[in-house]
């Protein structure tokens, strides 16, 4: 194989992975919004959030065919962007850093970063909220009609300031990914050309923005009382 050969496969090769990893990010993506939506019923109150997640609870095969799928597209996407990574390492010659760092964007220089911490945070927040397993003292709450009391749980959780600043650093990282991620998605899929390329980099900072005002509000709205637990302590 000649070296331009070699370089248009390793371009190919580069490109699928890229489009698999947009592909699944975007569906995470969609679940991000969906999480929000359904988290956001907290401030609707204990009733409305408890009987959201007895629904998505009643789901039963559905739910975890649902889980396994975005498992797989998780594991999917974190794998081909390690491996993305390691590759544009080994590929970079020597003294591109300096012109590629004064390019490309913070934000797009540290996503393998922030997606490996972000990957760090589910899974610790798995373990928190869904197989409460690090406090498991959640266990206990119920509410007035013997549901699992999801809202005391979250609001518990985020009562404890070391969590709630976890929670707040991990979705500025989940942001400022997003910012990246949504831009890149559209260039990888040949959407963006240098007209909507600037308005597509807003249109991604604009949604990176409203996803962490979404979810840093809940944290947020514990620690400042504005959503309580029933009795009305806190
Ligand atoms: C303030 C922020 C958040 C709150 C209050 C929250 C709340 C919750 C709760 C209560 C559950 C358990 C649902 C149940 O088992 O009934 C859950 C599950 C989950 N959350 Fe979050 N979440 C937040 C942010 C996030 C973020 C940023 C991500 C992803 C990056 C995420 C990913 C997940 C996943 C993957 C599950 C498991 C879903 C399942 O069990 O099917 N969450 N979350």
């Amino acid at each position: 194989m000649t070296t331009s050969q070699a370089s248009v496969s390793f371009t190919t090769a580069s490109v699928g992975k890229k489009v698999l990893m947009a592909i699944t990010g975007i569906c995470l993506i969609g679940f991000l919004i969906v999480h929000l939506i359904g988290n956001l019923q907290l401030f609707i109150g204990q009733e409305q959030l408890n009987k959201y997640a007895e629904t998505l609870q009643s789901l039963g095969g559905l739910k975890w065919g649902f889980r396994l799928f975005m498992l797989v597209l998780a594991v999917i996407h974190v794998w081909k962007g390690v491996v993305l990574w390691l590759e544009n390492r080994r590929a970079r010659p020597i003294g591109y850093h300096r012109e590629d760092t004064v390019q490309a964007s913070l934000s797009s220089r540290t996503m393998i970063y922030t997606g490996l911490l972000i990957f760090a945070f589910v899974v610790y927040h798995l373990l928190h909220f869904t197989l409460i397993v690090t406090n498991p003292e959640y266990a206990q709450l119920k509410d007035s009609v013997g549901r699992v009391d999801v809202y005391s749980m979250v609001i518990t959780g985020f009562s404890n300031y070391a969590i709630a600043i976890a929670y707040l650093i991990a979705m500025f990282l989940l942001a400022y990914h997003l910012s990246h991620a949504s831009e890149s998605f559209f260039q990888t899929m040949g959407w963006a050309n240098d007209k909507y390329l600037p308005k597509l980099k807003i249109l991604s900072n604009l949604f990176a923005i409203v996803i962490f005002i979404g979810y840093a509000s809940m944290p947020i709205a514990v620690l400042l009382n504005i959503v309580k637990l029933p009795g009305g302590g806190n």
